[in-house]
């Protein structure tokens, strides 16, 4: 598949080559770039950039910002990253893309709070960085000032931020364990580098860096003050008693193994995320979330009363 999708990139370029060399007329986009905007798309739902950066709850634009999300460290707001030149990211180049995804870092060398998760983004392969950059900016531009975070005292001074990532936060790209199969590795790199599940089913330590000891197991302090629940293959606490077609269901239509429905955050990842993922990457994050090691933590009050 990958080597596949690499030799029409290769194809592209080769053409566009091609193409140039002849003084050309008016010419469309060449083939690579369209491929590029296309697979920047998927990239984008998978990663969900949409839901923090678009105030769904007053129908705003299409990632003009707004959006509040609630922190123990205060309110912050999705800002503009429309291509707008003035007040989205449109005159950004790609390294200020990449350099923002993959380090934090802003164009102006600022660091960003970790509500948006580099944490898990800085995994993604540079191509699918350019990828998602390219599909970005073909969406329309809106004009639309960002409205400044509530951060609470002392959170408000960013260069602290400088000591909470030298604590909490290591960038890189995924890197495949050459001992797994491909399409666990595939489901790896999809829930950590792209949905980022643990960024919302991890517990976060006193200083707000994800408890790697206690990852997808659950958390009362989720996102907005949600209770979220352990997805490891815990039998009792977990999911354990899913089987892998029961994850792939849910994955694609919201509905648990009991019949309810998904709600709150993860409605949102499964409408705008897992839902239109293809049926073998549904498979391969099922494959990767029953590869964990179970973890016992119960953070559902109900279900600990059996009665
Ligand atoms: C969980 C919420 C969340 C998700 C998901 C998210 N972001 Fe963000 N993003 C934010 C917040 C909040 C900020 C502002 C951070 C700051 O001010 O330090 C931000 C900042 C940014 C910036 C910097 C904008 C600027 O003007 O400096 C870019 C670019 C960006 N995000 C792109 C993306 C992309 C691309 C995705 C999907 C891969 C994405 N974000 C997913 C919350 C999110
Ligand atoms: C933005 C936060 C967020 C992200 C990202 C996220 N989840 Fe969730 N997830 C939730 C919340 C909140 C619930 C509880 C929903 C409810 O109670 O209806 C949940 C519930 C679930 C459940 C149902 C568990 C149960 O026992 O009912 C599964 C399975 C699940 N998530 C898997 C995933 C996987 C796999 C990923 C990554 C591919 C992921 N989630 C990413 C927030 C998130």
């Amino acid at each position: 598949m990958r080597l596949a999708r690499a030799g029409i990139f290769c194809a592209g370029i080769g053409f566009a080559a091609f193409a140039a060399s002849p003084a050309p007329a008016v010419e469309p986009a060449p083939a690579s770039e369209n491929q590029a905007v296309k697979r920047g798309a998927y990239i984008f739902d998978a990663a969900g950039c949409k839901a923090c950066h678009t105030d769904t709850k007053k129908k705003g634009p299409l990632l003009a910002g707004g959006r509040a999300l609630g922190t123990p460290f205060g309110t912050f707001y999705g800002p503009n990253i429309t291509p707008d030149p003035v007040t989205g990211i449109g005159r950004w180049s790609d390294g200020d893309f990449i350099r923002a995804l993959r380090s934090g870092i802003s164009p102006d060398g600022d660091h960003y709070y970790p509500v948006f998760p580099y944490t898990s983004f800085t995994k993604m392969t540079g191509r699918d960085m350019l990828d998602l950059k390219a599909y970005i900016f073909s969406l329309p531009p809106v004009k639309k000032p960002n409205r400044p975070h509530e951060v609470k005292f002392p959170f408000g001074f960013r260069f602290l931020l400088g000591f909470w990532k030298a604590l909490h936060f290591t960038p890189g790209t995924f890197k495949p364990d050459p001992v797994k199969s491909a399409e666990l590795n595939r489901g790896a790199y999809l829930a950590k580098a792209l949905v980022h599940c643990a960024e919302c089913h991890t517990p976060r330590t006193v200083t707000g860096g994800l408890d790697v000891s206690m990852s997808m197991a659950g958390t009362v302090d989720g996102p907005d003050g949600e209770t979220i629940p352990n997805i490891t293959p815990d039998a009792a606490t977990g999911i354990g008693e899913w089987d892998l077609g029961d994850i792939e269901f849910a994955l694609e239509t919201g509905i648990k193994l009991d019949g309810d429905v998904l709600g709150s955050l993860m409605a949102e990842v499964v409408e705008n995320g897992t839902s239109r993922l293809t049926a073998a990457d549904r498979r391969a994050i099922a494959l990767y979330l029953k590869s964990l090691a179970p973890i016992d933590n119960q953070v559902d009050a109900e279900d600990e009363d059996p009665n």
